[in-house]
């Protein structure tokens, strides 16, 4: 009899911190880091294609992150641009669906045009579904939620009454995937930062000090080991767990 397969999340979620401290250790501008940072995330795709990883949600950019200096800001647009602009064709090919989730009204048109455009190239592909996390903030998201639930019951079409866990799930990012079954920081720090607030409520969570431009398929796949062996209960006992195997 073969060996079980190992057990692979079908949804990872990614904040690929440590971009400006893995420039300033080496005496470079920050955006060196960031450079370096975009070529962590192709591996990470690359990763996540090799392993069956179905979604891979990645923060690119928080609500709060516009607050930066002005000139990493807009050095980190140009960063964006640059890659929607060369990577897009490639992910294409290899069948990964591109999505963003977050404001993208707040991008210059340019941007938000190579948004729409990737999409529409991509939304037929189903190797993997790459979610980009861009202006995106997890309290906005279910302030916006939250938003089109008031609309609903203004309207007539709802009961306040009628609002429920299901209800709001369906208004929240990514509504339609599955939520994140692995969360991985990288750069050290222990927190969620406004990441998807709703989404990981049963995620498991995985901490690395590595900084983002230093990752490799090594850390990937220790994160990936360490999910493999973990019990989710989902609020579940252990007894029960083992009778009825665990729910997403
Ligand atoms: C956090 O590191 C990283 C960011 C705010 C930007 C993330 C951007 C990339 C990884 C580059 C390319 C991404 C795409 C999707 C093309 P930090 O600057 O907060 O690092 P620090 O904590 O060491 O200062």
């Amino acid at each position: 009899m073969s060996p079980p397969l190992p057990r692979i999340p079908r949804h990872l979620a990614i904040i690929m911190d440590g971009n400006g401290r893995w420039a300033e250790r080496r005496r470079r501008p920050r955006m060196i880091g960031h450079r370096a940072g975009a070529r962590a995330v192709n591996l990470c795709i690359d990763f996540c294609l090799d392993r069956g990883v179905q979604v891979l949600t990645l923060f690119a950019f928080s609500s709060e992150n516009w607050g930066r200096p002005a000139e990493e800001v807009s050095a980190l647009m140009k960063l964006f641009m640059g890659a929607l602009e060369r990577e897009v064709d490639e992910l294409h090919r290899r069948g990964v669906r591109v999505r963003f989730i977050g404001q993208r009204e707040k991008f210059q048109p340019a941007i938000v045009q190579r948004m729409h455009a990737a999409e529409a190239l991509t939304a037929g592909n189903a190797r993997l579904t790459l979610v980009i996390a861009a202006s995106y903030g997890g309290r906005q998201d279910l302030a916006q939620a939250a938003r089109a639930l008031a609309e609903e019951v203004a309207a007539g079409r709802l009961q306040p009454a009628d609002i429920d866990e299901a209800r709001l799930a369906a208004q929240v990012a990514l509504a339609d995937l599955p939520p994140p079954d692995l969360f991985i920081r990288t750069g050290g720090d222990h927190r969620i930062s406004n990441f998807l607030l709703w989404q990981l409520a049963y995620t498991e969570l995985w901490f690395t000090e590595t900084l983002w431009p230093d990752l490799d398929a090594t850390v990937l796949q220790a994160a990936l080991d360490d999910f493999a062996v973990r019990e989710r209960r989902f609020g579940l006992t252990a007894a029960q767990v083992a009778t009825q195997g665990t729910c997403p």
